[in-house]
């Protein structure tokens, strides 16, 4: 598998009126192949949306670098940076507000089709709508072409949603809490079906949730990573992420959710943070960032050190001192 994306110490900073930048990612390193998908978990307010942006090419980063086929996203000009943008399509968690309400599906699907692609003559394009149409599970086809948003289900529109982004031909698609607002009877079936897609057109994605039991399920036999507070605490194959979790923050998200799920269970044993605030981006703790609730933490080490990026296993990076070489 060729590699399609790498990240090496991306940052992003949003500026304050009259006040000093806040930095919400800090020192983000990680790679997508062509045909994989990495997951991302975190509770909300860590930054995965805010990540997924500048994946998707829709926010800019501040420092670091972000290569996509190789080439600098930053100095990308016109016809590449066109071409990068349609490489790279979001799926946004609200279907009810990504579509436009006064179109057809089939127009929302033939539009960027006829942009794209100049295909302008009817047949052809009725023949490249119908098949996307069946392609994302909307059939039979000639009950949605000339359906309105309104008379669509949450979870049809967001396949009408990837219908359209399929018709960009997107090599990397980043995924964003797209099944948390529609029924969780359909919320499986969806996912079949983006994983289906990714069989057939080995598309990458980057899968945003805070739902340990959907990411886990979605990211089976591929990667996932934890972020916390804008950092990435750890990244492994995903079902060794809850089987043999190792950061102090892993272990404690997946003992609070392992109660609630059965594909969690047997994970993390029973394991706490201390009672404490979450700290805000404007005034983050020195050190490793989680040092205040760790029950782990080491202190005069914790405390004013920000921990390396350790592989505890082929494939397994965590980012805590408790894995430095010379401690183990
Ligand atoms: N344009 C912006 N200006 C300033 N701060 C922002 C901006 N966009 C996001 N943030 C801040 O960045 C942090 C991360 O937000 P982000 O939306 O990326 O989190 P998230 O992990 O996607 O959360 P959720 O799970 O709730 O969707 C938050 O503290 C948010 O307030
Ligand atoms: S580096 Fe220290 S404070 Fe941070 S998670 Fe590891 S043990 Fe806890
Ligand atoms: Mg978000």
């Amino acid at each position: 598998m060729d590699e399609l994306v790498r990240l090496e110490k991306l940052t992003k900073a949003f500026p304050q009126k009259r006040k000093q930048d806040v930095v919400i990612l800090r020192d983000i390193d990680l790679t997508i192949k062509e045909g994989e998908t990495l997951c991302v978990l975190g509770e909300s307010g860590c930054g995965k949306t805010t990540l997924g942006k500048i994946l998707a090419g829709l926010s800019t980063y501040s420092s670091g670098s972000y290569q996509f086929c190789g080439e600098e996203v930053r100095t990308l000009r016109k016809e590449k940076w066109d071409s990068f943008r349609n490489h790279v399509q979001m799926i946004h968690q609200n279907p009810y507000e990504s579509l436009n309400p006064a179109m057809m599906v089939f127009d929302m699907i033939a539009n960027p089709i006829r942009r794209h692609k100049h295909i302008n003559d009817i047949p052809t394009l009725y023949k490249k709508v119908t098949d996307l149409l069946e392609l994302v599970g909307l059939t039979p086809v000639e009950d949605f072409v000339d359906k309105y948003p309104n008379a669509l289900s949450g979870g049809q529109r967001q396949r009408v949603s990837i219908a359209r982004i399929l018709a960009m031909d997107p090599k990397l698609i980043v995924v964003d809490e797209a099944t948390s607002m529609i029924d969780t009877s359909l919320r499986i079936s969806l996912l079949k079906t983006l994983v289906d897609i990714q069989t057939k057109l080995n598309v990458s994605y980057f899968f945003i949730t805070h739902d340990l039991a959907l990411g886990r399920y979605f990211a089976r036999g591929q990667k996932a990573m934890i972020m916390y507070l804008g950092r990435i605490v750890e990244e492994s194959p995903a079902d060794e992420l809850i089987s043999k979790a190792a950061h102090p923050y892993t272990r404690a998200i997946l003992s609070a959710a392992s109660g609630s799920s059965e594909i969690l269970q047997h994970s993390a044993g029973h394991y706490e943070l201390l009672e404490a605030d979450v700290p805000s981006f404007t005034a983050l703790p020195s050190g490793c960032v989680l040092h205040p609730r760790c029950p782990q933490r080491i202190a005069g080490l914790c405390d004013c050190i920000q921990p390396e990026r350790y592989e505890v296993s082929p494939g397994h990076f965590v980012s805590c001192h408790l894995y430095a070489k010379d401690r183990a």
